[in-house]
């Protein structure tokens, strides 16, 4: 217990405040007992003996856990209440519009109108940081079953279980909530509109005050809903929770988690990546899982910052994990030497980026040569180096160098240089992202056409809808996550 406590992170216990998690090891009986304070029945015993299994990684699961239970529940109280009010504040101001013909009520009103949909336009923000935080709930989720513990994981299998239809319900009433916050925004703001609402103008303030007491009214269980649930997400702040003190966190050696098909070329399993800023930590990948069949094109869609060219570099050998694994082909990419790895890249994978990364003094057919000749297999290559000039429609510019290319020019060279060596697998990062869209759509179609042709394996990365209709399997990434939408 000492280690554990003292090896967790600080914001991580900053997090965690409302929640305890304690651990007996019992060794005479060779298990280990947890209190999760978050649980109704809160206590669970692993049988399996320290040799079988990693205490650290349940652990570090079971505090996730833990966390969701104890966010869960007051998540959903809130979103619950905050929708009350919304449908309540939506049939009001959806009935008769009242203005009064008295100044100094009507600049009340307005100021009033004013302050409420401010108060609405706060809480714009509040919907992403929680459905980021419910998006987290599948590692926990899908790591937790492996790990047989004894009879009482039945009442914590049941826990997930129930968490994860709780999810569910919490993330429709979240866009519920998100919907009504919405439009009760725009109603708020029309509310005076005469072109858009029947408006009335009353002559009494009695008149004008028990018209408007109703809504009045509401706005107090309104303020009072919204500063709650505002308050509720800043516990969060601007990032969402980790829990991590243990380097082999998500790793997966487990036989019966990892089961790969033999037209699997890429199974990633657990995938982890933090970069270490000082102070701070960004989680740029947490745990990501993914199989890609050989021959699919496949893109990699999410916002910037969402972990996607951390994953690509991960899986291209190009940069190293901190946990988890990538089987390339049936081989373990992250365990083989450098020069082998480097081997791997040169002659089953192609690149391409989004700034063409051609060599400056080298032309046209020496770049796209260049693969074949570090290879040492430029000789054997030469008729296909003229066709692959040729299919990306460079032929022309064979001898010019970089320097003269327009952009979509040195992307179609680039192309045709990740293709030499016949890879198995082409990354492509923004591989369109430094050109017009007219360009882009060019490139497009002809890493499709090379695709229909060849049936060569296509990952590409985008945040673009367009180009990511291209393929045939879209992959959200969110958070460093892959996400189900
Ligand atoms: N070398 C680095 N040092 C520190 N942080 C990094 C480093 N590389 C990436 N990051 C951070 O990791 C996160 C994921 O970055 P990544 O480049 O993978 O995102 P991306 O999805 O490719 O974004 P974009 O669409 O903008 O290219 C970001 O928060 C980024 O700031
Ligand atoms: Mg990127």
């Amino acid at each position: 217990m000492e280690r554990i406590s003292k090896d967790i992170p600080n914001t991580h216990c900053e997090i965690q405040s409302r929640s305890i998690v304690t651990l007996w090891d019992i060794e005479e009986n060779r298990e280990h007992r947890f209190f999760l304070s978050g649980f109704d029945s809160p206590i669970f015993t692993s049988s399996t003996s320290k040799a079988e299994m990693n205490i650290d990684k349940l652990v570090d699961k079971l505090l996730f856990s833990n966390f969701f239970r104890i966010f869960l529940k007051p998540t959903v109280i809130r979103l619950q209440e905050m929708d009350r009010v919304l449908e309540r504040l939506k049939l009001g101001v959806e009935g008769t519009h009242y203005r009064s013909r008295q100044q100094k009520l009507q600049t009340k009103l307005e100021l009033f109108l004013r302050i409420l949909t401010a108060k609405l336009s706060a809480l714009n923000d509040v919907g992403s940081v929680i459905s980021r935080i419910f998006d987290l709930f599948q590692i926990p989720r899908t790591v937790l079953p492996p790990y047989h513990l004894k009879n009482d994981a039945v009442n914590l299998n049941a826990a997930l279980a129930e968490m994860t239809s709780e999810i569910e319900y919490g993330k429709t009433l979240l866009i519920e909530v998100q919907d009504k916050l919405q439009e009760c925004q725009i109603h708020l703001r029309d509310y005076l509109d005469e072109r858009k609402n029947g408006v009335e103008t009353i002559d009494s303030t009695n008149d004008f005050q028990t018209n408007l007491l109703s809504i009045a009214e509401l706005s107090i269980d309104l303020f009072v809903e919204a500063e709650l649930l505002k308050t509720w997400t800043d516990i969060f702040g601007s990032d969402i929770p980790y829990f991590s003190f243990d380097r082999q966190l998500f790793s997966y050696n487990d036989s019966d988690v990892f089961d790969v098909t033999d037209d699997v070329v890429l199974a990633v399993r657990g995938l982890t990546k933090n970069y270490n800023l000082g102070k701070t930590t960004v989680y740029a990948l947490r745990g990501v899982n993914l199989d890609i069949k050989d021959g699919e094109f496949v893109a990699i869609v999410g916002n910037s910052g969402a972990g996607k060219t951390t994953l690509l570099n991960c899986i291209a050998g190009l940069d190293t994990p901190d946990y988890g694994v990538v089987f390339f082909r049936g081989r373990n990419l992250h365990e083989l030497g450098d020069p082998a790895k480097s081997k791997s890249r040169l002659l089953e994978m192609g690149f391409i980026f989004q700034s063409y990364t051609l060599l400056p003094h080298f032309n046209t057919r020496e770049n796209v040569a260049l693969p074949a000749d570090l290879a040492g297999l430029s000789k054997d290559l030469k008729d296909r180096i003229e066709n692959l000039l040729e299919g990306v429609g460079i032929n022309q510019q064979a001898k010019q160098y970089p320097a003269t290319l327009s952009g979509g020019q040195m992307q179609r060279v680039a192309i045709a240089r990740a293709l030499t060596n016949r890879p198995a697998v082409i990354f492509a990062d923004e591989p369109t992202g430094d050109l017009d869209s007219v360009t882009g759509k060019q490139v497009m179609d002809l890493l499709k056409k090379f695709h229909e042709e060849t049936k060569t394996t296509i990952v590409v990365i985008t945040h673009e809808q367009d180009i990511a209709n291209y393929a045939e399997r879209r992959i959200m990434m969110k958070d460093g996550i892959i996400t189900p939408r």
